[in-house]
């Protein structure tokens, strides 16, 4: 695994670094006539980065006709639960109307997960172009959680990272709610894959991770790097002090 880690005052800066860091992938893919195909994840840490995101300069600067928006994970509830993953990304960007309709592709929480996953991974399969057997994204978007799960892959469940599924179902290992997951094998298949992590208390684990210590194989975050085996970290101060 090669890291490269970005290290920002705030979490704003760190939001605002990886805003631009989409803005210029996606003008490079309008450039091209493409689209630029981005997996997002839950979480306070992507939602501070869809708020710089949904404000100027971003507003009116992003090709946002070129974007097509899918989701990492997903909590299996109603999209209007305030638990949703995607009520979250609508609340903070999509209200705003800037991403064609079309071009936005929603886990379904609110499906029966064993037929949601089926359902996704076909979309995924018509979408996106495929390597390896699994579907590529531009852009992978994770946070990570103070245990170490990121996507919805939880130290619980390793297993999930060697799924020859492209999506499945997974189990939140203390509230025991039902999730929908991409595997990790279609998240090391991205172009790209970046972590936005902020705050002291992801401060040891992500140490650990970044330093390949033995005990961070407990942690599925530090199984994740993109098809060249690259992962960039954008991180702020205070999640960079045990590093
Ligand atoms: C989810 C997310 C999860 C999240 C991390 C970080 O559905 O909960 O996809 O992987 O990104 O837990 O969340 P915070 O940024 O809120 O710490």
């Amino acid at each position: 695994m090669e890291n490269t880690v970005h290290v920002f005052e705030d979490s704003k800066s760190t939001a605002e670094a990886v805003a631009q860091r989409i803005f210029e992938l996606a003008v490079n893919k309008s450039n091209k006539n493409d689209f630029f195909n981005m997996a997002v994840s839950g979480g306070s840490t992507p939602k501070q980065l869809f708020e710089v995101l949904a404000e100027e300069p971003y507003a009116s600067s992003i090709p946002w006709q070129t974007i097509r928006l899918f989701w990492v994970d997903e909590r299996c509830v109603e999209p209007t639960d305030s638990e949703s993953n995607f009520g979250m990304t609508y609340d903070s960007l999509l209200h705003k109307h800037y991403i064609p309709v079309e071009n936005i592709f929603r886990m379904k929480g609110e499906e029966i997960p064993a037929d949601e996953i089926e359902e996704y991974s076909e979309i995924l399969k018509n979408e996106l172009p495929e390597r390896n057997g699994f579907p590529v994204f531009d852009l992978i978007l994770l946070g990570m959680g103070d245990d170490g799960h990121t996507a919805s892959i939880f130290p619980n469940n390793l297993t999930l990272l060697k799924s020859e599924k492209s999506v499945e179902v997974a189990t939140h290992p203390i509230s025991r709610q039902k999730r929908i997951t991409l595997t990790g094998k279609t998240i090391n298949n991205a172009d790209k894959v970046f972590f936005l992590i902020t705050g002291s208390n992801k401060a040891a684990i992500l140490s650990s991770i970044i330093k390949k210590t033995p005990e961070s194989l407990k942690y599925p975050a530090s199984y994740v790097g993109n098809y060249l085996n690259e992962v960039e970290f954008f991180i702020d101060k205070s999640a960079s002090l045990k590093i």
